[in-house]
């Protein structure tokens, strides 16, 4: 029966993959057996991680230095992991950025940045596994949502939007390569501590206890609350779930206002 949660000798993109929750979900897969590819722009945190994961599991890893929207970047991308691996199981669609400010005071190219890293960047990633995944007769795409995909933030309109685009994306994805064997399924982490939550929680006055009060676990998530949605989704246990969304909140996404301490 473990056999259903076995990651043994797949390959996994994680883009991102050289910190917060991205480097948790590696480090999840790494320890189920997989063989981890960590594709984003600093080279230094990238190499730390893949000795780190590296030292800890004894399994292959690679690095890339990518910018996941652009389009020759990603490309490269999966030509590397090919050459080296033979193979792409498994892809994380997990980089992403935030830029909070009221709608009215957003710059054009800070829309189009968030939109390009979040939004662009998760359709040309599953794009371009699709071919290898295809040809292996089977896949699994995890792509990251967020809280901001379901709830309006008054900060936060590229980013809500291009999360909540990626849930539709997600779905028409799962779609569409359902018949390939591709299972493509998204996760919306509810606020998780990672270096992306310490900006707001600097710039947000009483955020650190307003979300610890709105969630019924009572904490803030820790990017490891995210290994097990993530393994599940990435092994053969998920086969048959596609086109889901998932939420990891620790219940936030279902409390009612009554219910708020
Ligand atoms: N933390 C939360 O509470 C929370 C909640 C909901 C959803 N999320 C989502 O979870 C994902 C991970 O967030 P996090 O909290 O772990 O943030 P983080 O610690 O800031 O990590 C973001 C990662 O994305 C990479 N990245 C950013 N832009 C990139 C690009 N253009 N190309 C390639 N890699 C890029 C970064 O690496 P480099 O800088 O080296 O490129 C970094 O590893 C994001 O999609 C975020 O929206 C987070």
């Amino acid at each position: 029966m473990e056999q259903i949660f076995s990651l043994k000798d797949k390959v996994a993109i994680i883009t991102g993959g050289n910190g917060g929750i991205g480097k948790e979900i590696a480090r999840a897969f790494a320890g189920m057996g997989a063989h981890i590819v960590i594709a984003a722009r600093n080279e230094q945190k990238t190499a730390d991680a893949e000795r780190e994961l590296g030292e800890a599991f004894g399994i292959r890893t690679l690095g890339l230095k990518i910018d996941v929207g652009d389009e020759k970047q990603v490309s490269r991308m999966v030509d590397e992991t090919i050459e080296k691996f033979k193979r792409v199981d498994i892809l994380v669609n997990n980089a992403g950025i935030n830029i909070r400010k009221m709608p009215q005071d957003y710059e054009m190219s800070e829309w189009d940045e968030i939109i390009r890293i979040n939004l662009r960047g998760v359709f040309l990633c599953s794009q371009a596994v699709y071919p290898a995944m295809k040809k292996n007769g089977g896949g699994k795409i995890i792509n990251i949502g967020s809280m901001a995909s379901i709830f309006g933030h008054a900060r936060m309109a590229p980013y809500g939007t291009s999360k909540g685009g990626v849930v539709q994306m997600t779905r028409s994805l799962a779609v569409a390569w359902a018949p390939d064997n591709i299972q493509v399924n998204v996760i919306l982490p509810g606020w998780i501590n990672t270096p992306l939550t310490m900006q707001a929680r600097r710039d947000l006055p009483g955020l650190e206890h307003r979300v610890t009060a709105r969630t019924p676990a009572g904490r803030w998530g820790e990017p490891q609350d995210l290994a097990g949605a993530a393994i599940f989704l990435a092994a053969p246990a998920s086969d048959f779930v596609t086109g889901a969304a998932l939420p990891v909140d620790g219940g936030f996404s279902i409390m009612h206002i009554e219910d708020v301490p």
